[in-house]
């Protein structure tokens, strides 16, 4: 007859053996109903002598552990992270780089998926999970083994050949999605708030005091790296082999790629395979295979030099909307602007997002507190692409627009047609006057090079300009000794004499700016460059445009009804007009100049481009004029009418490999000199 203690030995090995074969190996050696038994029995013999309940007691799954603080312990290894890239040019780069180092022998790469939880270590003494510890900084973390002992597949003991005394395992707690989905439906059933995402889900059950919250939660955790004392395997191949072998749960998405066109595969493979993948993942771990070489390549001050993460490109995150702001443009445009929990995409961190106009905000029929999806549209600015309105309140308003003006308290219109909201208020309108002189001095504009937003800032407090026309009737004397405020209204700065001269020197040379030039300065709603320069080859000067009927506008090539009533509103209004007569009096160019119309090139004549990335010789906006000079278009979207892309530095990698995808040329700023040559 064994003693209690040897029953309690046995039934915990039993249970822990069977829970192995089931999770590990899918084999079912017990019925649930012997395995509950069992387990009742070992819960009864333990209740009643507590001091023989084993480390690793199945009955340890179901918590009921309370960890009033964690307690910090110091990693063995520490817990680095990994470079991210976002580019296959970046991959190159990388490859490059490992090859170097290796003085270009021979070696493997393994691709696993980068899971999107958080990071653990497990440490396992004779066998048995004795610590689990988050990464905290890096060096030091915080022992949570009672909530990682709830989560099923963590082992508690392993079975199988040659497990060291001691190892360290680590690898990513993760909430499946469908678990994060069951969970928040339960939560909004209850009017309780939502969780944002199954990563912080992970993140914030994981922290928890009560053990058994955390075996409600029904988390995962899946296993990438082995750490021990002694070499046992000479590639990361093996040692995760080695660790499915001893009951871990290794994903099976892992690779092994034998060059970079391989890894390239099987990224672009999971870029369309992760949508319907039941866990998170946010990219493609890529490590070297030979652990020998991985210590030859060794570590920078953060991260390994033999591995590296591919994020994936325009990944869908989930927040929440904080609230809406209003932003008033230089054209009294107001563009509602949503404010976001800060949250990670493609490497930035995100806190707002455009919204466009109130279409926008009723075709998404956002309420306040939506969980909100958002992607990186055109790149740079993220976008709220939809909402996950299983997460919405009851009790959730529908997001009313604004009615009045936020900068200045008049009423916002909307003229039929518009999609935008104005403020009428364009005289007053603090950003709407300093917007207006902004944009007419910019560098696409009239390239008074000299001042700045701060200069016209201080210009208009010091009531010295009001307007644009104001800046030609600056004296020396108005701009000597003028005191500039920055920010931080403390420090004050006033002009010299130097930056006035410099000042009314580049107001003098703008002057000489074509027609076409000031005819976009003027800043009208809706006038862009290429309108402008339309509707001066048009009309050819402003007094035929001036008394141009609505008809006759839309009669020019590509102006259509809005930008024509716009127009039209802009030379009735007195104060434009009174403007107007203060330049022209000044000597602005109000006409084409003939000359320049009869010099223009035919060479891109029909040709489409697209331009992309940062130059070296030119701004974005020169390459769009030289292209207009010389008879072409400009588009923003790659597609199959488009001629070429014009690339500089940092060009999108989704419009790189569009343009490839489509077979539209790729050319260079010199490339592109030369055609206009
Ligand atoms: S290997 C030296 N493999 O990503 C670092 N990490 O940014 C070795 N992660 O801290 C980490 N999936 O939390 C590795 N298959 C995977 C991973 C992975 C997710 C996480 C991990 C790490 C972070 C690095």
């Amino acid at each position: 007859m064994p003693s209690v203690s040897e029953k309690i030995i046995q039934l915990t090995r039993e249970l822990n053996y069977h829970n192995y074969l089931y999770y590990q190996e899918n084999e079912n050696t017990i019925t649930d109903r012997e395995f509950d038994l069992k387990l009742k029995e070992l819960e009864l013999l333990e209740l009643e002598n507590p001091q023989f309940r084993q480390p690793d007691s199945p009955t340890l799954r179901v918590g009921g552990f309370i960890t009033k603080s964690f307690e910090t312990v110091k990693h063995q290894y520490p817990m680095l992270s990994l470079g991210n890239t976002y580019s296959q040019e970046d991959l190159v780069n990388f490859d490059k780089r490992v090859k170097k180092g290796l003085d270009n022998r021979p070696f493997e790469y393994i691709c696993e998926l980068k899971f999107d939880g958080l990071a653990i270590s497990l440490i396992y003494e004779n066998g048995k999970l004795a610590q689990a510890i988050t990464r905290g900084d890096g060096s030091k973390g915080d022992n949570i083994t009672n909530n990682a002992r709830t989560i099923k597949t963590i082992p508690l003991s392993l079975f199988g050949e040659k497990i060291p005394s001691k190892l360290e395992v680590r690898g990513e707690i993760y909430l499946p999605l469908k678990t994060f989905q069951e969970i928040n439906n339960l939560r909004i059933e209850k009017g309780e708030a939502p969780m944002a995402n199954p990563r912080n889900a992970a993140s914030g059950t994981m922290k928890m005091q009560n053990s058994s919250v955390v075996a409600s939660r029904n988390l995962d955790c899946y296993l990438y790296t082995l750490l021990t004392k002694e070499k046992i395997c000479d590639t990361h191949f093996d040692s995760i082999q080695l660790l499915e072998n001893w009951g871990f749960n290794v994903s099976k998405t892992y690779r092994k790629c034998t060059s970079l066109a391989e890894v390239i595969e099987y990224i672009a493979e999971w870029n369309i395979k992760r949508h319907g993948f039941p866990v998170d993942t946010d990219g493609v771990v890529i490590k070297v295979n030979e652990l020998s070489l991985q210590e030859e390549l060794g570590f920078t001050a953060k991260f390994p030099r033999w591995a590296i993460a591919y994020k994936f490109e325009s990944a869908t995150v989930e927040t929440r909307l904080e609230r809406i702001t209003y932003q008033v443009g230089r054209t009294g445009a107001i563009t509602p602007v949503a404010n976001l929990s800060p949250v990670l995409l493609g490497g930035t961190k995100v806190k707002r997002a455009s919204l466009h106009n109130a279409n926008e905000i009723a075709r998404l029929e956002l309420h306040e507190n939506d969980f909100v999806y958002i992607e990186k549209g055109g790149e740079i600015i993220p976008k709220i692409t939809s909402i996950n309105t299983g997460k919405r309140l009851p009790s959730a308003q529908k997001i009313i627009y604004a009615s009045d003006c936020p900068e200045c308290g008049t009423k916002l219109i909307r003229n039929e047609g518009d999609a935008n909201h104005y403020c009428p208020n364009d005289q007053k309108c603090a950003p709407q006057v300093m917007g207006r002189i902004d944009h007419f001095i910019s560098r696409n504009a009239m390239n008074i090079d000299s001042m700045g937003p701060k200069t016209i800032e201080g210009l208009v407090q010091n009531g010295l300009i009001a307007n644009i026309s104001d800046l030609y009737y600056l004296t020396y004397n108005d701009l000597n000794g003028l005191v500039l405020y920055s920010n931080d209204q403390s420090k004050g700065r006033s002009l010299k004499e130097k930056s006035s001269e410099n000042i009314l020197t580049s107001i003098e040379k703008s002057k000489t700016a074509p027609f076409q030039t000031v005819l976009f300065a003027l800043g009208i709603r809706h006038v862009g460059k290429t309108v402008a320069e339309k509707l001066a080859r048009h009309f050819v000067s402003l007094d035929n445009i001036k008394v141009a009927t609505y008809d006759e506008i839309i009669s020019a090539d590509e102006i259509g009804e809005v930008i024509a009533k716009s127009v039209i509103d802009y030379f009735q209004n007195d104060a434009n007009q009174l403007i107007l007569s203060q330049l022209q009096k000044a000597g602005l160019n109000f006409q084409l100049n003939q000359k320049e119309t009869n010099t223009r090139s035919a060479s891109l004549l029909g040709m489409i481009f697209v331009i992309s990335g940062v130059f070296n010789k030119f701004s974005r906006e020169e390459i769009q004029d030289h292209i207009i000079q010389n008879n072409g278009k400009v588009s923003s979207n790659i597609s199959s009418k488009t001629t070429y892309v014009i690339a500089g530095e940092n060009m999108g990698p989704s419009k790189k490999e569009k343009a490839e995808a489509i077979g539209v040329p790729i050319i260079n700023e010199e490339e592109f000199i030369n055609m206009i040559n």
